[in-house]
């Protein structure tokens, strides 16, 4: 049975200025873009383009000077900050460049961190924690502080973190910038393993080709406008099905979707 491609994320005539002192610098104009759910998605473009820029108003980091964003529906750029932070927590997991972990706290703590915004009980919080430290091959390291672990191991707590709230869509932004080559892949598999076995939605902001070529479409931004959109034909979007690893957002108890 075949399913019709579910658009997650509409980015409708997004503008985005920032002023520096007096100047106004307009850094994204009019974008329009639509995500599908499922998709792997990769943003390339030079420096300064405006690529994290994009991907904080998707992820609802910030909201655009004009235009709207909407993810499944819902405009997050009508959001009140209060209502877009408990949408983010819900809908959105993060993976960053520098792992960003907590370097006092373990593996283990470091992921539980955004279960602490939820009403999910401890012990359900340890059963999540230890479901996505597994997914992502790290059950053995939960009581390791990130010093005590490598580059490509902290980079998948990183990835652990994101994926414990089951958000549907995961951002990153340069997640193997500070990392070799093999190490590179290994998290490139995991981020293929999240949209092909779990079906998350990814949205990976790389100035790395290795990346690049492992997404299924590739934006390409320059100057604030996306200036190519090619989508890998021969790759279609993974069929819903139930998750493996089943982290439920029901299941999890979290906070109340807005609206
Ligand atoms: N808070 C801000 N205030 C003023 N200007 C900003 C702000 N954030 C970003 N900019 C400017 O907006 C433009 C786009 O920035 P953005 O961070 O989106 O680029 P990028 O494509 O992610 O670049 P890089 O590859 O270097 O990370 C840049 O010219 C940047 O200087
Ligand atoms: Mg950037």
């Amino acid at each position: 049975m075949s399913q019709a491609p579910e658009i997650l994320v509409r980015v409708d005539r997004a503008v985005k200025h920032y002023f520096r002192g007096s100047e106004c610098v307009e850094v994204l104009h009019e974008v329009n873009l639509e995500i599908e759910r499922g998709d792997f998605v990769g943003l390339i473009g030079p420096s300064g383009s405006g690529k994290t820029t994009l991907l904080n108003l998707i992820a609802g980091l910030d909201q655009p000077t004009s235009g709207h964003i909407f993810f499944a529906g819902n405009e997050i750029s009508a959001m009140n900050e209060s209502q877009l932070a408990r949408w983010r927590t819900n809908a959105v997991g993060f993976v960053f460049q520098f792992f960003h972990l907590i370097p006092v706290l373990t593996a283990f703590e470091n992921v539980e961190l955004p279960l602490l915004l939820t009403n999910m009980s401890a012990r359900r919080r340890r059963d999540h924690v230890r479901m996505v430290l597994k997914a992502v091959g790290l059950d053995h390291r939960e009581h390791h502080r990130p010093g005590q672990l490598s580059g490509g191991e902290q980079q998948r707590v990183g990835i652990a973190r994101a994926l414990v709230t089951d958000p549907a869509l995961i951002v990153a932004d340069e997640p193997t910038g500070d990392l070799d080559s093999k190490k590179s892949k290994e998290i490139l598999d995991l981020l293929q393993m999240l949209q092909e076995e779990l079906h998350k939605t990814l949205l990976v902001v790389t100035h790395d080709p290795n990346v690049a070529g492992r997404t299924r479409r590739l934006l390409r931004i320059d100057s604030g406008r996306l200036i190519e959109d090619r989508c890998d034909a021969n790759r279609p979007l993974p069929l819903r099905r139930a998750a493996p690893v089943a982290v439920s957002s029901n299941s999890a108890g979290l906070v109340d979707q807005p609206g």
